[in-house]
């Protein structure tokens, strides 16, 4: 018998990525028991097992094929040198933040220059180096292995070069952000190490989920009753949608049920504009999946 093969697939085991992996993995149809230490999910109803460890080992996993699969954010894979030969598979739309570097409230910046000769603290190194580079900077890069954002109050370095998020941890840290390095979300990778026949076809199917999934987040199914008259009119209101269907309404000549898929959110000011251009009866439904 044919001991079956599986795939494996790398995520972060505690952090900024590793509910959403889990949810976009669930989302794709996985269902997991997770081993004892943790550390291992068994996929019970796909050959997909998922690895958690931490994010920066994740690039060397990958790409010396301990594991096919990974997802690790832009921020890593700029990072680490081995990414180059790493397969970037999709852009998953989410771990969203960015590297920047920010300075004391009352630090009176205006150019990258304003830097020279300081010490700036970060996890990112590299990224940070050829930032500096670009800009001939000539500042001393200090490299913690975290809590960056402190390092300005205990007078380890004058600056800092960390992820940001939503901005809060600079705020509780009285640091402003004054240059964005780059923009980062999370990526599903491969390994550079051709699959078999086998795992390709599961990574091609795993792929054609996570796209349905990803479209289907801000993706609403809108229905309404409109005048026949108002139609055009009401087309051009659905947004990012195709086209919809028409359905006759019984016992109404004069007026149709629009329904119609739309790739974008459905906000109060839209349904309001299509009420105002004569609709009525409106419904927006969830969409749970999606295969295009
Ligand atoms: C990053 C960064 C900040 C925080 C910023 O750390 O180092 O601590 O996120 O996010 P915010 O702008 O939403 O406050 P991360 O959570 O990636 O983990 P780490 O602190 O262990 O590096
Ligand atoms: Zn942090």
């Amino acid at each position: 018998m044919d001991k079956q093969e599986r795939l494996r697939i790398a995520i972060q085991k505690s952090g900024r990525l590793t509910d959403a992996c889990f949810d976009l993995l669930k989302q794709c149809g996985l269902k997991y028991t997770r081993g004892k230490d943790q550390l291992y999910c068994y996929g019970e109803n796909l050959p997909l097992d998922v690895l958690l460890v931490r994010d920066d080992d994740i690039p060397d996993l990958v790409r010396e094929d301990v594991c096919d699969l990974g997802v690790v954010g832009e921020n890593v894979l700029n990072e680490h040198p081995a990414s180059h030969s790493i397969e970037r598979l999709r852009a998953l739309e989410f771990g969203k933040c960015r590297l920047s570097i920010a300075v004391p409230e009352s630090f009176p910046y205006r150019a990258p220059q304003d830097l020279s000769g300081l010490r700036i603290a970060t996890t990112y190194p590299n990224s940070l180096q050829r930032w500096l580079q670009q800009h001939g900077v000539a500042a001393q890069s200090v490299t913690l292995s975290g809590s960056v954002e402190i390092a300005p109050r205990l007078g380890r370095a004058e600056v800092i070069c960390d992820l940001v998020s939503t901005g809060s941890t600079l705020i509780a840290n009285r640091l402003k952000e004054v240059e964005t390095i780059f923009h980062s979300q999370a990526w599903l990778v491969k390994t550079p190490q051709p699959l078999s026949d086998f795992k390709a076809a599961w990574v091609a199917r795993l792929l054609q989920r996570i796209d349905g999934v990803i479209r289907v987040k801000e993706s609403k199914y809108i229905m309404l009753h409109a005048p026949v008259h108002a139609l055009a009119k009401i087309k051009t209101l659905l947004p990012g949608s195709e086209s919809p269907t028409i359905l006759p309404l019984e016992g109404q000549s004069d007026r149709v049920a629009v329904h119609a898929l739309c790739h974008e959110n459905v906000f109060w000011e839209t349904l309001e504009s299509l009420k105002a251009a004569g609709a009525s009866a409106l419904l927006v439904l969830p969409v749970e999946k999606m295969l295009p």
